[in-house]
């Protein structure tokens, strides 16, 4: 295996060699452009091994999503609907693991070695763009849940991450205005952002029973509408028992960003070595935060590029 991943990773510097460089958002390493899309080395060097080996089982499920559009979120109401007859809102293990922990990501936690499984349950999540999912995924009968968000929210929520991880590694950090230009190019991580969503959207018209397609905002407004068809669509619905019983309802409450953000777990742990606080993935969870962050030039800017880049499509963000 070891020889292996020497290979693996000689033809890795052979490919990133090749590739144009972008901004790097105050970081050491640029961004990378393959196929369409920025990422980091250490990023793209997991969806190339994701792309190589990962072989998904008709059973699995794949939580898709840009960075800071609600994944942490969308983590934890899927684990908590699938394990709700093992475990309940008081024993669940989402009450001592931060939700990255319990659904690992593809192209981070598990590509390095994805030829072993390893899933206790069938559920991982990416931020790959529908088009550099691995084959088996798009091949097998897997279902993918994708949740989106206002970019300008987005925007803000990846800006204030990284400035504080930044600041937490004595890093200076990276100007909002300069960030703010970057992400209106598509230069972000696994940007452009509306390349990224509208991709997924294209293919959720396409198999609308293999993808299921999901905003931030409209989670937010009535989460438990949206976990009841989360359950339906990966294949484990609410019997009527379990609404009557008030399932639905526990399971939104332990998983809403009042409960997870106060648990001792994700106030002080941290879950990967030299990665970022768990407290970094709680920040206010509220829509329309934006208003605090950026001028209305800046907000009409977004907005301007959204309409266009989403005009026929059928999508509104
Ligand atoms: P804000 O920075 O706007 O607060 P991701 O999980 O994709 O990294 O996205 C992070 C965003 O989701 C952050 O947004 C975070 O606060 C919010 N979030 C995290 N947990 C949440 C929860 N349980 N409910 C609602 N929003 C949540």
């Amino acid at each position: 295996e070891k020889e292996n991943g020497d290979l693996f990773s000689k033809s890795f510097q052979d490919i990133i060699s090749t590739l144009p460089k972008g901004n790097s958002w105050g970081f050491p390493d640029h961004l990378l452009q393959y196929h369409g899309f920025w990422h980091s080395s250490v990023f793209l060097q997991g969806i190339l091994s994701a792309q190589q080996q990962f072989q998904a089982q008709p059973a699995d499920i794949i939580l898709c999503s840009a960075p800071k559009t609600g994944t942490t979120w969308l983590k934890s109401l899927t684990y908590a609907t699938i394990t709700r007859t093992s475990y309940n809102d008081s024993t669940s293990p989402l009450l001592s693991k931060m939700p990255h922990d319990v659904v690992p990501f593809m192209e981070l936690d598990h590509a390095h070695f994805s030829t072993h499984r390893h899933l206790g349950i069938p559920v991982l999540a990416t931020h790959m763009p529908y088009s550099a999912l691995p084959k088996s995924v798009t091949d097998s009968g897997c279902k993918i849940v994708y949740i989106c968000r206002d970019p300008k929210d987005s925007f803000v929520s990846l800006y204030l991450f990284l400035s504080k991880y930044q600041k937490s590694q004595n890093m200076q950090t990276f100007n909002l205005e300069e960030a703010f230009e970057q992400f209106c190019q598509g230069v972000c991580w696994y940007g452009p952002y509306w390349d990224h969503v509208l991709e997924f959207w294209t293919a959720s018209l396409e198999h609308p029973d293999k993808i299921l397609f999901l905003k931030y905002e409209e989670m937010r407004d009535d989460t438990i509408l949206y976990v009841q068809r989360l359950a339906e669509f990966i294949g484990c619905p609410f019997s009527s028992e379990e609404e009557e019983k008030g399932v639905p309802e526990k399971i939104v409450k332990m998983c809403s960003f009042e409960n997870l953000s106060n648990l001792e777990v994700n106030k002080n742990g941290k879950h990967r070595v030299g990665g970022a606080e768990n407290a970094n993935y709680f920040r206010k969870g509220k829509v329309g935060d934006w208003e605090n962050w950026l001028t209305p030039e800046m907000a009409a800017r977004l907005d301007q590029i959204t309409m266009q880049k989403l005009s026929g499509s059928g999508l509104t963000l």
